[in-house]
Protein backbone atom coordinates (compact mmCIF):
# COMPACT_ATOMS: atom_id res chain seq x y z
CA UNK A 1 0.00 0.00 0.00
CA UNK A 2 1.43 3.36 -0.94
CA UNK A 3 2.03 5.96 2.25
CA UNK A 4 -0.06 8.68 2.24
CA UNK A 5 1.04 11.86 3.89
CA UNK A 6 -2.12 14.16 4.50
CA UNK A 7 -3.09 17.39 5.63
CA UNK A 8 -6.28 18.39 6.83
CA UNK A 9 -7.00 22.06 7.07
CA UNK A 10 -9.25 25.02 7.28
CA UNK A 11 -11.08 27.61 9.56
CA UNK A 12 -12.51 26.69 12.73
CA UNK A 13 -15.13 24.72 13.00
CA UNK A 14 -15.09 23.75 9.78
CA UNK A 15 -15.47 20.44 10.77
CA UNK A 16 -12.31 19.13 10.48
CA UNK A 17 -12.99 16.98 13.62
CA UNK A 18 -15.98 15.55 12.59
CA UNK A 19 -14.47 14.04 9.63
CA UNK A 20 -11.60 12.70 11.65
CA UNK A 21 -13.63 10.70 13.81
CA UNK A 22 -15.02 9.35 10.52
CA UNK A 23 -11.78 9.10 8.20
CA UNK A 24 -9.94 7.34 11.27
CA UNK A 25 -12.02 4.43 10.72
CA UNK A 26 -12.06 4.36 7.18
CA UNK A 27 -7.99 4.72 6.74
CA UNK A 28 -5.27 2.55 8.94
CA UNK A 29 -3.55 5.87 9.23
CA UNK A 30 -2.44 7.72 12.45
CA UNK A 31 -4.79 10.71 13.15
CA UNK A 32 -2.68 13.64 14.43
CA UNK A 33 -4.31 16.39 15.84
CA UNK A 34 -2.48 19.52 17.47
CA UNK A 35 -5.34 20.48 18.83
CA UNK A 36 -6.25 17.73 20.49
CA UNK A 37 -2.76 16.90 21.57
CA UNK A 38 -2.54 20.47 23.03
CA UNK A 39 -6.02 20.11 24.82
CA UNK A 40 -4.59 16.69 26.41
CA UNK A 41 -1.74 18.71 27.37
CA UNK A 42 -3.58 21.23 29.50
CA UNK A 43 -5.84 18.32 30.95
CA UNK A 44 -2.74 16.98 32.36
CA UNK A 45 -1.02 19.65 33.67
CA UNK A 46 1.98 19.40 31.57
CA UNK A 47 4.75 22.23 31.04
CA UNK A 48 3.46 22.78 27.47
CA UNK A 49 -0.24 22.67 28.67
CA UNK A 50 0.41 25.65 31.34
CA UNK A 51 2.11 27.56 28.30
CA UNK A 52 -0.24 27.28 25.97
CA UNK A 53 -3.25 27.58 27.38
CA UNK A 54 -3.05 31.61 27.35
CA UNK A 55 -2.63 30.76 23.82
CA UNK A 56 -5.61 28.81 23.23
CA UNK A 57 -7.92 30.49 25.69
CA UNK A 58 -7.58 33.96 23.57
CA UNK A 59 -7.88 32.10 20.15
CA UNK A 60 -4.09 32.57 19.22
CA UNK A 61 -1.64 30.26 18.26
CA UNK A 62 0.57 28.40 20.28
CA UNK A 63 4.39 29.19 19.08
CA UNK A 64 5.84 27.71 16.89
CA UNK A 65 8.48 26.46 18.67
CA UNK A 66 6.46 24.54 20.99
CA UNK A 67 4.51 22.99 18.37
CA UNK A 68 6.74 21.95 16.56
CA UNK A 69 9.16 20.48 19.03
CA UNK A 70 5.65 18.38 19.77
CA UNK A 71 4.83 17.60 16.17
CA UNK A 72 7.99 16.62 15.60
CA UNK A 73 8.05 14.04 18.45
CA UNK A 74 4.84 12.58 17.38
CA UNK A 75 6.01 11.99 14.04
CA UNK A 76 9.31 10.08 15.26
CA UNK A 77 6.75 6.98 16.41
CA UNK A 78 6.56 4.18 14.55
CA UNK A 79 2.96 4.32 13.43
CA UNK A 80 3.35 6.92 11.18
CA UNK A 81 6.31 5.47 9.06
CA UNK A 82 3.69 4.52 7.07
CA UNK A 83 1.53 8.27 6.68
CA UNK A 84 -0.47 9.91 8.48
CA UNK A 85 -3.33 12.49 8.99
CA UNK A 86 -2.64 15.61 10.00
CA UNK A 87 -5.59 17.90 11.51
CA UNK A 88 -4.86 21.96 12.78
CA UNK A 89 -0.86 21.33 11.43
CA UNK A 90 0.61 23.20 9.83
CA UNK A 91 -0.85 26.88 10.60
CA UNK A 92 1.61 29.03 9.60
CA UNK A 93 4.65 29.21 6.89
CA UNK A 94 7.28 28.23 9.59
CA UNK A 95 5.33 25.18 10.45
CA UNK A 96 4.52 24.31 6.58
CA UNK A 97 8.12 24.64 5.71
CA UNK A 98 9.37 23.19 9.35
CA UNK A 99 7.82 20.03 8.00
CA UNK A 100 8.27 20.00 4.47
CA UNK A 101 12.03 19.42 5.89
CA UNK A 102 11.37 16.83 8.13
CA UNK A 103 9.51 14.92 5.47
CA UNK A 104 12.98 15.63 3.26
CA UNK A 105 15.09 14.22 5.26
CA UNK A 106 13.06 11.32 5.50
CA UNK A 107 12.87 11.00 2.20
CA UNK A 108 9.07 11.85 2.19
CA UNK A 109 6.64 14.93 0.84
CA UNK A 110 3.22 15.76 1.35
CA UNK A 111 0.54 13.86 -0.87
CA UNK A 112 -2.25 16.35 -0.72
CA UNK A 113 -3.38 18.96 1.55
CA UNK A 114 -7.17 18.61 2.10
CA UNK A 115 -8.99 21.81 2.75
CA UNK A 116 -12.79 21.86 4.11
CA UNK A 117 -13.94 25.16 3.42
CA UNK A 118 -16.95 27.10 4.97
CA UNK A 119 -17.38 30.78 5.27
CA UNK A 120 -17.06 32.61 8.37
CA UNK A 121 -21.13 33.56 9.16
CA UNK A 122 -21.13 29.79 9.09
CA UNK A 123 -18.34 28.87 11.26
CA UNK A 124 -19.67 31.45 14.00
CA UNK A 125 -23.01 29.56 13.87
CA UNK A 126 -21.62 25.75 13.87
CA UNK A 127 -19.19 26.55 16.76
CA UNK A 128 -21.80 28.62 19.17
CA UNK A 129 -23.92 25.51 18.88
CA UNK A 130 -20.70 22.43 19.27
CA UNK A 131 -20.36 20.11 21.97
CA UNK A 132 -17.95 18.18 22.94
CA UNK A 133 -17.82 15.18 25.29
CA UNK A 134 -15.42 15.42 28.20
CA UNK A 135 -14.11 12.03 28.07
CA UNK A 136 -12.92 11.84 24.53
CA UNK A 137 -13.94 14.96 22.90
CA UNK A 138 -16.61 13.52 20.97
CA UNK A 139 -17.91 16.44 18.60
CA UNK A 140 -21.96 17.10 18.64
CA UNK A 141 -23.82 19.89 17.48
CA UNK A 142 -27.33 20.86 19.39
CA UNK A 143 -28.62 21.86 16.01
CA UNK A 144 -27.27 20.04 12.85
CA UNK A 145 -25.97 16.71 14.93
CA UNK A 146 -27.53 16.28 18.24
CA UNK A 147 -26.70 13.31 20.61
CA UNK A 148 -29.74 10.86 21.55
CA UNK A 149 -30.00 11.96 25.18
CA UNK A 150 -29.70 15.57 25.82
CA UNK A 151 -25.82 16.32 26.97
CA UNK A 152 -24.56 12.73 27.06
CA UNK A 153 -22.02 11.49 24.56
CA UNK A 154 -23.79 8.77 22.66
CA UNK A 155 -20.28 7.03 22.07
CA UNK A 156 -18.95 6.81 25.94
CA UNK A 157 -21.59 8.02 28.25
CA UNK A 158 -19.88 11.19 29.20
CA UNK A 159 -21.05 14.51 29.96
CA UNK A 160 -21.09 17.37 26.87
CA UNK A 161 -19.65 20.73 27.30
CA UNK A 162 -18.90 23.48 25.57
CA UNK A 163 -15.24 24.54 25.01
CA UNK A 164 -14.20 27.47 26.47
CA UNK A 165 -12.55 29.06 23.08
CA UNK A 166 -16.11 28.50 21.29
CA UNK A 167 -16.79 32.08 23.27
CA UNK A 168 -18.21 34.08 20.60
CA UNK A 169 -14.99 36.97 20.99
CA UNK A 170 -12.63 34.12 21.03
CA UNK A 171 -14.28 32.53 17.82
CA UNK A 172 -14.23 36.27 16.14
CA UNK A 173 -9.99 36.25 17.15
CA UNK A 174 -9.90 32.57 15.91
CA UNK A 175 -11.27 33.52 12.30
CA UNK A 176 -8.89 36.62 11.93
CA UNK A 177 -6.11 34.53 13.09
CA UNK A 178 -7.01 31.72 10.52
CA UNK A 179 -7.02 34.42 7.42
CA UNK A 180 -4.03 36.12 8.48
CA UNK A 181 -1.43 33.36 9.63
CA UNK A 182 -3.63 29.96 7.96
CA UNK A 183 -5.15 30.79 4.67
CA UNK A 184 -1.94 31.87 3.09
CA UNK A 185 -1.12 28.12 3.21
CA UNK A 186 -3.34 27.62 0.18
CA UNK A 187 -1.35 29.14 -2.42
CA UNK A 188 1.47 27.63 -0.46
CA UNK A 189 0.08 23.42 -1.48
CA UNK A 190 -1.28 25.25 -4.62
CA UNK A 191 2.01 25.68 -5.89
CA UNK A 192 3.04 22.63 -4.85
CA UNK A 193 0.30 20.83 -6.95
CA UNK A 194 -0.98 19.12 -3.99
CA UNK A 195 -4.11 21.25 -3.23
CA UNK A 196 -7.52 19.52 -3.06
CA UNK A 197 -10.63 22.19 -2.15
CA UNK A 198 -13.59 20.13 -0.28
CA UNK A 199 -16.77 22.08 0.00
CA UNK A 200 -17.42 22.06 3.71
CA UNK A 201 -20.98 23.36 3.71
CA UNK A 202 -22.49 20.16 3.19
CA UNK A 203 -23.83 17.56 5.07
CA UNK A 204 -21.45 15.29 7.18
CA UNK A 205 -21.97 12.53 5.18
CA UNK A 206 -21.52 14.58 1.66
CA UNK A 207 -18.24 15.94 2.88
CA UNK A 208 -17.13 12.39 4.42
CA UNK A 209 -18.10 10.84 0.84
CA UNK A 210 -15.87 13.92 -1.30
CA UNK A 211 -13.07 13.26 0.79
CA UNK A 212 -13.24 9.46 0.64
CA UNK A 213 -13.29 10.11 -2.94
CA UNK A 214 -10.34 12.35 -3.26
CA UNK A 215 -7.65 10.05 -0.71
CA UNK A 216 -9.02 6.76 -2.88
CA UNK A 217 -8.24 8.71 -6.19
CA UNK A 218 -4.58 9.79 -4.63
CA UNK A 219 -4.16 5.95 -3.57
CA UNK A 220 -4.84 5.08 -7.34
CA UNK A 221 -2.92 7.53 -9.12
CA UNK A 222 0.27 6.31 -6.18
CA UNK A 223 -1.02 2.46 -7.41
CA UNK A 224 -0.17 3.80 -11.40
P1 LIG B 1 -8.07 23.15 17.03
O1 LIG B 1 -8.61 22.20 18.00
O2 LIG B 1 -7.26 22.65 15.89
O3 LIG B 1 -9.26 24.06 16.57
P2 LIG B 1 -9.77 24.59 15.17
O4 LIG B 1 -8.90 24.42 13.99
O5 LIG B 1 -10.13 25.98 15.48
O6 LIG B 1 -10.88 23.64 14.83
P3 LIG B 1 -12.07 23.20 15.70
O7 LIG B 1 -11.71 22.03 16.52
O8 LIG B 1 -12.68 24.38 16.43
O9 LIG B 1 -13.14 22.87 14.59
P4 LIG B 1 -13.27 21.66 13.58
O10 LIG B 1 -12.89 22.08 12.20
O11 LIG B 1 -12.59 20.43 14.13
O12 LIG B 1 -14.85 21.49 13.59
P5 LIG B 1 -15.79 20.39 14.28
O13 LIG B 1 -15.67 19.10 13.55
O14 LIG B 1 -15.60 20.39 15.76
O15 LIG B 1 -7.14 24.22 17.75
C1 LIG B 1 -7.52 24.84 18.98
C2 LIG B 1 -6.44 25.82 19.42
O16 LIG B 1 -5.19 25.11 19.62
C3 LIG B 1 -6.07 26.90 18.38
O17 LIG B 1 -6.94 28.01 18.48
C4 LIG B 1 -4.64 27.24 18.79
O18 LIG B 1 -4.60 28.05 19.93
C5 LIG B 1 -4.06 25.87 19.17
N1 LIG B 1 -3.41 25.17 18.05
C6 LIG B 1 -3.79 23.98 17.50
N2 LIG B 1 -2.95 23.63 16.50
C7 LIG B 1 -2.03 24.62 16.41
C8 LIG B 1 -0.91 24.85 15.55
N3 LIG B 1 -0.58 23.99 14.56
N4 LIG B 1 -0.19 25.99 15.74
C9 LIG B 1 -0.48 26.86 16.72
N5 LIG B 1 -1.54 26.71 17.57
C10 LIG B 1 -2.30 25.60 17.41
O19 LIG B 1 -17.21 21.02 13.92
C11 LIG B 1 -17.69 22.21 14.54
C12 LIG B 1 -19.21 22.08 14.83
O20 LIG B 1 -19.92 22.02 13.60
C13 LIG B 1 -19.56 20.78 15.60
O21 LIG B 1 -20.59 21.09 16.51
C14 LIG B 1 -20.07 19.82 14.52
O22 LIG B 1 -21.05 18.92 15.02
C15 LIG B 1 -20.65 20.77 13.49
N6 LIG B 1 -20.45 20.29 12.10
C16 LIG B 1 -19.34 19.66 11.61
N7 LIG B 1 -19.50 19.39 10.30
C17 LIG B 1 -20.72 19.89 9.95
C18 LIG B 1 -21.45 19.97 8.72
N8 LIG B 1 -20.94 19.45 7.58
N9 LIG B 1 -22.66 20.57 8.74
C19 LIG B 1 -23.17 21.09 9.89
N10 LIG B 1 -22.53 21.06 11.08
C20 LIG B 1 -21.32 20.48 11.11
Amino acid sequence: MPELSLILFGPPGAGKGTQADRLRIDFRLPFISTGDMLRNNVKDNTELGLEARKFMDAGDLVPDELILAMVGERLKEPDSEDGFILDGFPRTYEQALALDQLLSERGRRITAAILVDVPDEAVVRRLSGRRVCVKAGHNYHVDFDPPKHDAVCDQDGSRLIQRDDDKPDVVRNRLMVYHSQTEPLISYYDEQGVMRRIDGTRSPDEVHDHIRAVIATLRLEDDV
